[in-house]
């Protein structure tokens, strides 16, 4: 999408927010779609020849693995499976994932337990390197020891690949590993998932499966400017590549506040249920991991998803209704012919505003200048529809822009700080001066 701002005027934040989350363009890259299932099969081919593992439980390695949609990042595109080499591009470069078969030069073959169990629990490989976080070891640090051994006993099984993992294309200094230990010492903090005793079996079972394999807030927890999820993991909501992982959290106007834990489970199982249908790469995580966890396994994610509090509304707290309401007439009166009602947009003309990155964005400025300014697609681009949205600044004020912003970024489930009309004047007098603005 193209704004004054050039594609993906997204601050710092959100493309630091990445190395944690790269997992999100993995989803969505074009390549992902090698046939699902001939992999699946292929992957049960290769894990049934079921030699009794030195290390721990084959088959609930291979469940976990699933759970853990280990397949998702380290397959290339059209690639054997588990054999790596799937670039994850990020916005400061590119990270390999590597080869996790047991081939012993180029995959895990020569990886003790240990090895192994030190790789998930802290993010540092065989030959004492850390690893980058877009390998989801902030989750995965909370999984037994059990069963980090039982996957590996898994992936002992598999056929040994020969496919050396290519050299990260990062800059400096993302591209030194050391930096990473700083970045451990800031954020990060290993530790196994402790029982809650006050909680059901369920419950626990839940809360495991969500915090450690399933490592739902890679997606679903918002991320700091480095990159680093809050270590509560919160699961309000957060972003990845393009695609807004909504809040799990017990709120109504986003969250999971009016489903059922039927309804979860359902959605985990299938995709769809009868509120919401998965899109982009929550339908690849049902595909490759969810819809194979057990029926208990996906009630206890629900019970657990049903137990997280609904977040203080806090960038609502100081909007008055009153400004809302003047927001939605005007709106109503000059975005909606195009975004249609409920900011859904119109696919392949107008984009959608609900649950939009650059609308949410910390910074309203790109949502401003885009109102100022008006937007065009770039005749550059293939699927360019010549459709352009004139700019407003002859036809509203600050005050009206200051109210139609704070709408839009709070209408229809996006939530993000409001605006005052002295923001848009500062706004407007720096994109007079700009050259074409
Ligand atoms: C979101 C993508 C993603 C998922 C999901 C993922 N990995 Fe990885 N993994 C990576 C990337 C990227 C690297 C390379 C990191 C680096 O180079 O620092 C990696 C590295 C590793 C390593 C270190 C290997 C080495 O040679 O250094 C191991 C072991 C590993 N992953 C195992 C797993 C297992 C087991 C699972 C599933 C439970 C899993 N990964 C799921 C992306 C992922
Ligand atoms: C790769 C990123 C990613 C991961 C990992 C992920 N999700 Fe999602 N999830 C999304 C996105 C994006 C959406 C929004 C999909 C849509 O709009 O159709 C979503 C939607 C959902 C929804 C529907 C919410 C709603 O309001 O419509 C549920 C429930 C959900 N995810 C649960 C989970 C659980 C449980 C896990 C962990 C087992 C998980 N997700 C892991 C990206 C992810
Ligand atoms: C005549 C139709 C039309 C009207 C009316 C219109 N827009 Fe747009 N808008 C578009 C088109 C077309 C684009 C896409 C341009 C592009 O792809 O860069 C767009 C892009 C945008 C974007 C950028 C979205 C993104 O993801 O980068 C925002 C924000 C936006 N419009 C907000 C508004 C607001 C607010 C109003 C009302 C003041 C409005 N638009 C009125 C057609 C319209």
């Amino acid at each position: 999408m193209s704004t004054p701002y050039g594609s993906r005027a997204m601050p710092l934040a959100k493309a630091a927010a990445f190395l944690c989350c790269a997992a999100v363009a993995v989803a969505l890259c074009a390549g992902c779609t090698h046939d699902r299932d001939v992999a699946a099969a292929a992957a049960v081919k290769l894990g049934e020849r079921m030699s009794p593992g030195p290390y721990g439980d084959i088959a609930r390695g291979r469940y976990l693995v699933r759970a853990g949609d280990c397949e998702a990042c380290h397959t290339a595109p059209g690639g054997v499976p588990f054999a790596g080499d799937r670039a994850v591009p990020t916005p400061f470069g590119t990270i390999y994932s590597t080869n996790i078969t047991p081939d012993p030069e180029t995959g895990i073959g020569r990886w003790t337990g240990a090895d192994f169990y030190r790789a998930m629990h802290e993010g540092i490989d065989r030959l004492g390197r850390h690893l980058y976080p877009a390998f989801p070891y902030p989750w995965y640090t909370r999984l037994s020891r059990d069963d980090v051994l039982s996957i590996k006993a898994y992936l002992d099984t598999l056929a040994p690949v020969r496919q050396p993992t290519r050299s990260n294309d990062l800059p400096w200094p993302l591209d030194r590993r050391g930096v990473m230990a700083v970045w451990n010492g800031l954020y990060f903090k290993d530790g196994t998932y402790r029982y809650d005793p006050k909680r059901s079996a369920q419950w626990n079972r839940g809360a495991y499966l969500v915090k450690g394999v399933g490592h739902c807030g890679a997606c679903h927890s918002d991320k700091n400017l480095a990159g680093a999820t809050d270590p509560s993991d919160p699961l309000t909501g957060g972003f990845g590549e393009n695609a807004y992982a909504p809040s799990l959290a017990g709120g109504t106007r986003d969250g999971l506040g009016g489903w059922s834990a039927q309804d979860i489970a359902q959605y985990l199982g299938t995709g769809h249920n009868s509120l919401s249908a998965a899109a982009g790469p929550m339908a690849e995580v049902v595909e490759r991991s969810t819809q194979y966890m057990s029926e208990a396994d996906r009630q206890a994610v629900a019970v657990y998803l049903k137990s997280l509090p609904a977040p203080k509304e806090a960038s609502l707290a100081g909007i008055d209704r009153s400004t809302l309401d003047r927001g939605a007439a005007l709106y109503v009166d000059h975005c909606a012919g195009c975004h249609l009602a409920e900011g859904q947009g119109e696919q392949g003309a107008f984009p959608p505003l609900r649950r939009n990155s650059a609308v949410q964005a910390s910074s309203a400025d790109t949502l401003i200048g885009v109102i100022l300014q008006g937007a065009r697609i770039p005749a550059t681009r293939g699927d360019a529809t010549g459709l352009v949205m004139q700019g407003f600044a002859d036809r509203l004020d600050d005050a009206q822009i200051a109210d139609l912003t704070t709408y839009i970024r709070n209408a229809w489930g996006n939530r993000a700080e409001a605006v005052d009309a002295d923001h848009v004047e500062d706004l407007r007098r720096t994109l007079r001066k700009s050259p074409g603005g």
